[in-house]
């Protein structure tokens, strides 16, 4: 399972870079936001410190639009991947892209029927977003099983990417259900290094070492 991290802070990142785990980030315009910078100094400044995937969302909402905002993000970087949103103008840049071999990470799919549109269309990456399925009382989780399923039967490359990952059981959920990368804050990767009996194991080796070597 890939991970990426998503987010636009630089010192989260250039931490999170001396674990070696992370293959790629994840931005969107409010995180964008939260920097009080523009996207392409934060773009840049990610470039630099992680060689992998890093997605940069679009804000125009056509499809020309798309297209010549997408162009210019891509010229950035080998690495830059543009994200629309799955909308008929996002679904319709998107195989703009695709043929003109521009990777893309379609954004904001909320059902299965979207996330084959978005395979259809040639998409790097879906972004089927739990958490915030799982805030209106639906099960976020079964998303990613369908739309693993689906893609599975027709053999379609796009990569299942989970996003609104808010806790680590989605983690381990979204990795049973096969998904291919899991975009998520810094908190809940770092979260996952965490057990009891880690701590404790771990302070029991270092009082036997101390009390067997005075
Ligand atoms: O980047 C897209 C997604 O991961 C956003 O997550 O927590 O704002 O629903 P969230």
């Amino acid at each position: 399972m890939q991970f990426f991290l998503d987010t636009g802070d630089i010192d989260e990142i250039t931490k999170a870079s001396q674990w070696g785990l992370i293959d790629g980030v994840t931005t969107n315009p409010s995180l964008i936001a939260k920097t009080g910078r523009s996207q392409k100094d934060v773009i840049t400044d990610i470039c630099k410190i992680i060689d992998g995937p890093i997605s940069a969302e679009v804000i125009s909402t056509d499809k020309e639009g798309m297209i010549k905002e997408g162009a210019v993000l891509a010229e950035m970087h080998p690495n830059v991947v543009i994200k629309l949103p799955l909308t008929e103008a996002g679904i319709s840049a998107c195989k703009w892209f695709s043929t003109n071999d521009i990777k893309t990470n379609v954004t904001l799919c909320f059902s299965a029927n979207q996330a084959l549109l978005a395979a259809k269309n040639g998409a790097t990456y879906i972004s089927p977003f739990i958490g915030r399925l799982d805030d209106i009382g639906q099960d976020g989780m079964q998303l990613i099983h369908e739309i693993r399923a689906v893609y599975d039967n027709y053999g379609y490359p796009t990569e299942i990417l989970a996003a609104s990952i808010r806790h680590t059981m989605h983690v381990h959920q979204s990795a049973l259900a096969g998904a291919d990368v899991a975009t998520m804050p810094y908190s809940v990767i770092k979260a996952m290094f965490n057990h009891p009996l880690t701590t404790s194991g771990l302070e029991k080796f270092l009082a036997d070492h101390q009390k067997a070597n005075k």
